[in-house]
């Protein structure tokens, strides 16, 4: 019978991110992968849109229609939204299944989070339906996704950097053994930027413009031509539409403020890395996951100032929930990484 049970409820692993949500369907794989953004009918309290529909409606909806976004730098800020929004996708991803059967999840939680926040992210999945919740911290899930061998006696450096987090974590034995965790990541890129050319230009960009530059000519080391870039936004002066040029080199004296703090929390994290692992990681190198890591340079920029050799993650967004999905398929060799639940 419990055989049966765990055939039609088919568990679930998610990654809730700051600014991506990805659900992985055991047996199946990533069924789910879009922005953590939910549009909320503000009349009568119904969601309307999630994911791409909501981001579509970011900055042009109707007053009645509000776009929440339910996280902040990895933490969940808006309980009710994110109840909501994991709600609908669980009912979603159900619905071509067997809705009764509740699922077991496992979801990814940033390192540095206090009880309270832990017991968040159960609340609300147990919520939005589901039957048993595990937690696991996201470098950790990050580094199963990259198939690296977190339960064997060797030091793995990872740094995951999302939207709005960025953890460096040095791994062994199934767990953490150095970390240290900043509340930087994509999402302050864009800010970066945005207060750069309003300073030097007096222009004014939307987050779908600055998200485009970040992109096509955002980079932390030079290269050899100085890409350009024509841009549009308002004249906060005039107050009307205005264009301007923007060059790479631009665009890293706006960003690389922030990226260097990055790369000095890596440096202080094998600081504290027991020497025996230090010379695992010397050799093996530091591994770069998540969204923000596709930065372009980032990997040269590191090596430039931590001298050893950098690598960059294949699919480096989906690190985190491919790992939440290797644990669900090899659950009795992976369960160790889970972390202790708190309601027992
Ligand atoms: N090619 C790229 N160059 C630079 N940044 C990129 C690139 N592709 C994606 N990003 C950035 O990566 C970030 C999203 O990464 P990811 O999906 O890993 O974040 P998340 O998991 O939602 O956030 P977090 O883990 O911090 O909670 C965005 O800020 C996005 O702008
Ligand atoms: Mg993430």
């Amino acid at each position: 019978m419990a055989r049966l049970f765990d055939f039609f409820s088919r568990s679930l692993g998610i990654d809730l991110g700051t600014v991506n949500t990805r659900i992985y369907l055991k047996g199946r794989g990533i069924v789910i992968n879009q922005p953590t953004l939910v549009a909320v009918n503000t009349r009568t309290s119904q969601v309307i849109a999630q994911g791409f529909p909501a981001k579509k409606m970011l900055g042009k909806a109707p007053s009645y229609v509000s776009v929440f976004k339910p996280l902040e730098n990895g933490i969940i800020v808006d309980f009710e939204v994110a109840e909501k929004m994991l709600r609908s996708s669980i009912e979603k991803i159900q619905s071509s299944l067997f809705s009764l059967f509740r699922p077991e999840v496992i979801i990814s939680v940033p390192l540095d989070i206090t009880e309270v926040e832990k017991k968040s992210f159960e609340d609300i999945a147990l919520r939005a339906g589901a039957r048993k919740v595990y937690l696991v911290e996201r470098p950790i899930a990050a580094a199963i996704g990259m198939r690296l061998p977190v339960s064997e006696s060797v030091g793995n450096l990872i740094a995951e950097i999302g939207g709005g987090l960025t953890e460096i974590a040095v791994i062994a034995l199934n767990g953490i053994v150095a970390w240290k965790s900043l509340k930087i990541g994509g999402e302050i890129w864009n800010k970066n930027i945005i207060q750069y050319v309003r300073e030097k230009s007096n222009l004014l960009l939307g987050e779908q413009t600055v998200e485009e530059i970040k992109i096509k000519i955002g980079s932390v080391y030079p290269e050899k031509q100085n890409q350009e870039m024509k841009v549009k936004g308002r004249d906060i002066i005039t107050g009307l539409p205005k264009e301007i040029s923007l060059s790479e080199s631009d665009v890293r004296e706006a960003i690389l403020p922030s990226v260097n703090l990055i790369v000095d929390a890596i440096s202080e994290t094998i600081e504290k890395t027991p020497p025996e692992l230090v010379a695992d990681v010397l050799e093996r190198g530091i591994i770069l996951s998540g969204g923000a890591s596709q930065l372009k340079g980032l990997a040269n920029l590191i090596n430039k100032k931590i001298k050893i050799p950098v690598h960059l993650a294949d699919d480096p967004s989906t690190s985190c929930v491919r790992g939440l999905g290797l644990i669900l398929e090899d659950f009795e060799n992976l369960k160790e990484v889970l972390l202790p639940l708190t309601r027992e």
